[in-house]
């Protein structure tokens, strides 16, 4: 078992569990504006669904490297196993890339 700290939630999930998916299932708006509808579906290709994580998690998966090379902070949820309990942050912009943390 482990937990998912996204604002004022808790989530709790299985460890391996899949962060885009479990964020999903919890109706949390994990994209931002029209990549509510383009994004690829958790392929790890878009990009779209980064986020700053905190604790344990999965190593980057190759295509995540490749989305991610200069985004250091950031992880794209569809390539994230959970591992732990976490904390979850969601940047603006469309692909999640900007300073200013977005509520979610
Ligand atoms: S949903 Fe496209 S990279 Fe994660």
């Amino acid at each position: 078992m482990a937990l998912i700290q996204v604002g004022n939630q808790l989530i709790p999930c299985n460890e391996g569990d899949n962060l885009r998916q479990v964020l999903l299932d919890n109706k949390v708006p994990l994209y931002n504006g029209p990549a509510k509808v383009i994004n690829c579906m958790g392929l790890g290709t878009c990009g779209t669904c980064a986020v700053e994580v905190r604790g344990p998690v999965s190593e980057r998966s190759l295509p995540e490297k490749l989305r991610t090379a200069l985004l250091k902070d950031r992880r794209l949820a569809c390539q994230v196993q959970v591992l732990g309990d976490i904390t979850v942050v969601k940047h603006e912009g469309m692909w999640g890339l900007g300073e200013r943390v977005v509520d979610i």
